[in-house]
């Protein structure tokens, strides 16, 4: 019997409560299919903190290095906001990206017509949309050294952030956008400032440069600036964007929003698939923060956590039908009215957390046992 190991970090806030009802699926797919999951716990940001004095201890390091897949809720919390910068919760979750070699983040932000009019933009809009954002994850500013605050000795200090690419970091990362391009509407726009960093230059160059292999896709360039105008202006114009690891957080979280809620979006990170096994490692978690304001209370959505398992039914485990009914019972729920309360319309009574994880488990139950 095949089994797959997933290695659970619900980390900080609503993050366990979210992860508790990605369990019910995870539990009624090895019992209704035989999927073989096999559950491993591991402790990530301020709980990791808590409970070893880092952010993700090294035996856990060791079983995300080992896991077929690591299902991550969120990280961070006030609890933490003091601890030297080192220790802060995030970094459990950089060491994860950058140990894993998690170099493309795919971000989706899809619009269900259900939720048209949660978003900030009007219906027409947003209706239906359906647009990939393709992150690059483990280079560019956030890593990029030095990085450091440097005493001038005059009585200044020096913060200092380095935005560094290289050839084949552009290179493995726009390949993934023309694969990913391929199996949707086949556009690619590529994102960064080459009116302003020497990265934006050979970014242009690089993707230019990779684009001769994909004849069959549409490339286009845009300022990060000019993209970020056209997210909001009219976001149906794009397919897949392609951007670096700090306009890529930032253009996700507006592309979040378009489509009515943040808790509503998944995401996956994957590396590279390995030279004996094949196996890709991979992190999937939601793009919603830990919400500490609302931690414990019951009523996160739990969606986007439950859609990032459905990405990692697709992307590690090429469950395609299985990712699909998970993904269409998502849709079924929120057309049936069952609502948590962010995303909650008038006339409607908003439910707990546990009450929508049940309502997707019933009917992804009824569709896989169809
Ligand atoms: C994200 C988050 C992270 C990031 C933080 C938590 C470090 O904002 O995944 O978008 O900046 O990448
Ligand atoms: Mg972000």
């Amino acid at each position: 019997m095949t089994t797959r190991t997933l290695l659970l970090m619900p980390g900080d806030g609503i993050g366990p409560e979210a992860m508790a009802e990605v369990e019910k699926l995870i539990a009624l797919m090895n019992e209704t299919v035989g999927a073989g999951f096999t559950i491993e716990r591991g402790l990530v940001g301020g709980a990791a903190l808590d409970a070893h004095g880092t952010p993700v201890s090294e035996g856990d390091m060791a079983l995300a290095l080992a896991a077929d897949a690591v299902l991550f809720g969120a990280v961070g919390g006030p609890k933490w906001d003091k601890v030297a910068y080192e220790k802060r919760p995030e970094a459990g979750l950089l060491r994860l990206r950058k140990d894993l070699e998690l170099f493309a983040n795919l971000r989706p932000a899809i619009c269900y017509p259900a939720l048209a009019d949660a978003s900030s933009l009007k219906r027409e809009l947003v209706d239906g949309l359906d647009i990939l954002i393709l992150r690059e994850l483990t280079g560019g500013v956030y890593f990029g050294e030095p990085k450091e605050i440097r005493d001038l000795g005059n009585g200044q200090k020096r913060g200092i952030d380095t935005q560094i690419y290289d050839t084949f970091e552009i290179e493995r990362i726009a390949r993934a956008a023309f694969e990913l391009a391929r199996t949707r509407r086949g556009k690619v726009t590529s994102m960064e400032k080459r009116n302003v960093m020497k990265t934006g230059v050979l970014w242009n160059e690089v993707v230019t440069a990779v684009h001769a292999d994909y004849p069959d896709v549409t490339l286009e360039h845009m300022l990060a600036d000019a993209g970020g105008m056209q997210l909001v202006r009219a976001p149906k114009q794009f397919d897949v964007i392609l951007t670096d690891n700090l306009f890529g957080d930032m253009l996700s979280d507006i592309a979040a929003m378009l489509t009515g809620s943040l808790g509503m979006l998944p995401s996956a990170s994957l590396g590279r698939p390995d030279d004996t096994t094949g196996r890709r490692r991979a992190l999937y978690e939601p793009v919603h923060g830990s919400a500490p304001d609302i931690a414990g209370r019951g009523i996160a959505n739990p969606i986007a956590m439950i859609a990032s398992f459905a990405m990692c039914l697709r992307y590690s485990f090429g469950l395609t039908a299985e990712a699909d009914a998970l993904e269409a019972t998502i849709a079924e729920v929120l057309d049936a009215g069952i609502r948590t309360a962010d995303i909650v319309v008038p006339g409607i009574e908003p439910v707990t957390t546990g009450t929508m994880g049940d309502a997707i488990a019933e009917r992804f139950r009824a569709r896989l046992t169809a």
